[in-house]
């Protein structure tokens, strides 16, 4: 089994997976051998604070092991890249991929024998979304019947939360300025849009009207933000998305809680001190990134949490 998207996984794979995370959280030494003897490979081709940091501590706390592969100082880039996932598999129980492209997760699952785990490609996040949905239902107590609405760039964040909450019964508002650019994931939006979990709008105070949850992410993706090649693209973005920054005058008196997957770029899409808004609950979300891991290593393994 693996984890490319949550499109993939049942309402009932991922509710276990929420339990079992907050479970972790209350008690962090729950299952402390239950990876003995077990590696995780971490497979990246971009950088990351939260998905590595959580990958690695999470199989420790297990009572595993953790290989972090920086795909520029493998092979990986000279070879196949099913020639040498069945090489890795070999040594290793378990991989997290962060790669640039969706396909390439798919095509490293398809030649794994043991669970891929995306770790962030440029259609999906699920590991992402898997802590989010465990971070509110510890702050909500629920899932089913949440009105959550995403503001800004329709990215891979995006299109996991939309792909989660058809599972789970969560509601998904898109406020953007470009509705379903080529990033989001078409078949979803329909299908979201026909269960009545998912709609998009230009119109940001209208979607902010009702909602328990505010959720936003960067306008541009990491691999992009200093690339000079990018740079008129970035110019354009902030221009056409500064108008839906999260910010202190957009949300007053609202009563909701206020998300972000980070890393934030402060002044963009989000007002530096709304990270620290009692609304916030983004420190949670970071810290349930490891908790969450955790319960998909356990689940991924076939541990009952
Ligand atoms: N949110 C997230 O995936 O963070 P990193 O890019 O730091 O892993």
């Amino acid at each position: 089994m693996h984890l490319v998207t949550l499109k993939d996984w049942s309402a009932a794979q991922i509710l276990e997976v929420v339990a079992a995370g907050s479970a972790l959280r209350k008690n962090p030494g729950l299952h402390a051998r239950a990876l003995a003897g077990r590696t995780l490979a971490l497979l990246f081709q971009k950088t990351s604070t939260r998905t590595r940091c959580a990958g690695e501590i999470s199989v420790a706390q297990l009572g595993g092991r953790a290989l972090y592969l920086d795909w520029r100082s493998t092979n990986f880039g000279l070879a196949d890249l099913g020639d040498e996932i069945r090489v890795l598999n070999e040594y290793v129980d378990f991989i997290v991929a962060r790669f640039l492209k969706h396909d390439d997760v798919r095509c490293a699952a398809h030649a794994s024998r043991v669970p891929v785990m995306n770790g962030c490609c440029d259609r999906y996040h699920p590991l992402q979304i898997l802590a989010d949905l465990q971070t509110i239902h510890e702050a909500l107590g629920r899932l089913e019947g949440v009105r959550l609405t995403y503001v800004g760039a329709h990215n891979n964040v995006c299109n996991s939360l939309i792909a989660a909450g058809l599972k789970v019964g969560m509601q998904v508002r898109v406020a953007t300025p470009e509705p379903e650019p080529p990033a989001a994931d078409a078949e979803l939006c329909e299908a979201g849009r026909r269960a009545g979990l998912y709609s998009a709008t230009t119109d940001l105070r209208a979607a902010l009207e009702g909602c328990d949850v505010v959720y936003t992410d960067t306008w541009i993706d990491m691999e992009y933000f200093d690339d000079p090649a990018f740079a008129a693209e970035k110019e354009r973005r902030l221009q056409l998305y500064l108008p839906y920054q999260l910010n202190a005058r957009l949300l007053e008196g609202r009563d909701l809680r206020l998300m972000h997957c980070l890393p934030a770029h402060r002044g963009y899409e989000i007002d530096g001190e709304m990270l620290d808004d009692p609304r916030s609950i983004i420190m949670a979300q970071a810290q349930n990134r490891l908790h969450s891991q955790k319960a998909v290593l356990l689940h991924l393994a076939g541990t009952r949490s």
